[in-house]
């Protein structure tokens, strides 16, 4: 295939600007696998993982890339930074990953960020690795950016939009008003900024790309695909959704009673009595009792399933592999015909 040349390609050493997310619950050694194997980057959400786990994860993705115990493995893996400060081996978490010399960390929602990146410098720097694990840390704002840049200094920049799946900040601004603001105070030299949030097409990839990142991450696409860890359930619910069938709610959070998430931090999933019993000030107990139970009988009215805006696009299961050759080919095309209306 024919690829695209920019700052992040070339860091990441991939031949296409698309990034599957780390999505905790969904994403693992397959999906990152396959990913990277088509010439994207996957990364495996380690979200809710014990490091056992994570290691079974690695190794699939490692046997999957036909890969030895000792080489490095071309996938990262994203951690909920509030979760490895919550966990007394959170170190522990981390270091299963660097020890199986990942190329990528992601890190996002936590007030400690700053600390993993610094364990990750230090472990690089006492394990003499040729290469640096590269940091990926996900933001919403100018401000959240300019620290990340600055103090943490990460290698890539994740500009999370309103329209986004699963977890992120209530108060982020749509996609196409985060990265212009973002985009104003990135240094010249500063790390490569890319988008995520409600992208489901190639056309969206290509239009991202003009207004100036260095590449795109998808997750609820990634959602729709045969490696992801969604059952037949959700992923029929995903197939099913239409274009107002999101929201941004705590009310899947209150229901399982994982309230440990930053202040201000909501998810965007389908909409179904869960959510709407929440709203509605049903007894929290209740709606517990009821999710639970639904969750068992795997009903579709009421269990959880994160998806962003951009979920009406998409209407079957594929593999990660097709996903990432469609969107490329169909960005490449939009990014050809976007040149044809320059006039000469
Ligand atoms: C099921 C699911 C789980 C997610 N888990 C994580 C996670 O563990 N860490 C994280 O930083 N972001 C997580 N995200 C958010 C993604 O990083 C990304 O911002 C989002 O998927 C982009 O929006 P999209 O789903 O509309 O493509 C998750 C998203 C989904 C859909």
């Amino acid at each position: 295939m024919s690829k695209i040349r920019n700052a992040f390609t070339v860091l990441m050493d991939i031949q296409t600007p698309i990034v599957a997310a780390p999505m905790a619950g969904a994403s693992g050694g397959a999906l990152a696998a396959q990913t990277s194997a088509a010439g994207a980057f996957g990364f495996i959400g380690a979200g809710y993982l014990t490091s056992s786990r994570i290691q079974e994860e690695l190794s699939l993705a490692r046997a999957q890339l036909l890969l030895s115990p000792t080489d490095p493995l071309p996938i990262g893996v994203g951690y909920l930074a509030w979760q490895l400060d919550k966990d007394p081996c959170g170190v522990g978490l981390l270091d299963i990953s660097l020890s199986n010399k990942v190329k990528a960390i992601w890190l996002a929602f936590g007030n400690n960020i700053g600390r993993w990146i610094e364990h990750v410098r230090s472990y690089d720097a006492s394990s003499g690795r040729d290469q640096k694990t590269l940091i990926f840390v996900q933001v919403s704002s100018a401000k959240e950016a300019l620290i990340a840049i600055q103090d943490w200094k990460v290698d890539v920049l994740v500009a999370q939009g309103s329209e986004s799946g699963g977890h992120g900040y209530s108060a982020a601004p749509p996609l196409l008003t985060v990265v212009p603001s973002i985009l104003a105070v990135l240094p010249k030299d500063g790390p490569p900024l890319l988008a995520a949030g409600g992208l489901s097409t190639g056309g969206h990839v290509a239009s991202l790309l003009a207004l100036g990142v260095s590449g795109v991450v998808l997750g609820t696409r990634f959602l729709m695909t045969k490696e992801s860890f969604y059952d037949e359930a959700q992923k029929h619910v995903l197939v099913m959704a239409g274009a107002n069938d999101t929201v941004r709610t705590t009310a899947f959070d209150r229901a399982r009673g994982t309230l440990d998430w930053p202040e201000g931090v909501d998810g965007r999933a389908i909409y179904n009595k869960t959510v709407k019993d929440v709203d509605d000030g049903v007894d929290i107990e209740i709606v517990r009792e009821n999710f639970n139970r639904a969750t068992q009988d795997r009903d579709p009215d009421q269990i959880l399933v994160w998806a962003g805006t951009g979920v009406d696009l998409v209407t079957e299961i594929q593999t990660a592999q097709d996903v990432v050759r469609e969107l490329h080919a169909d960005m490449m095309k939009h990014l050809s015909f976007v040149s044809t209306l320059i006039a000469t």
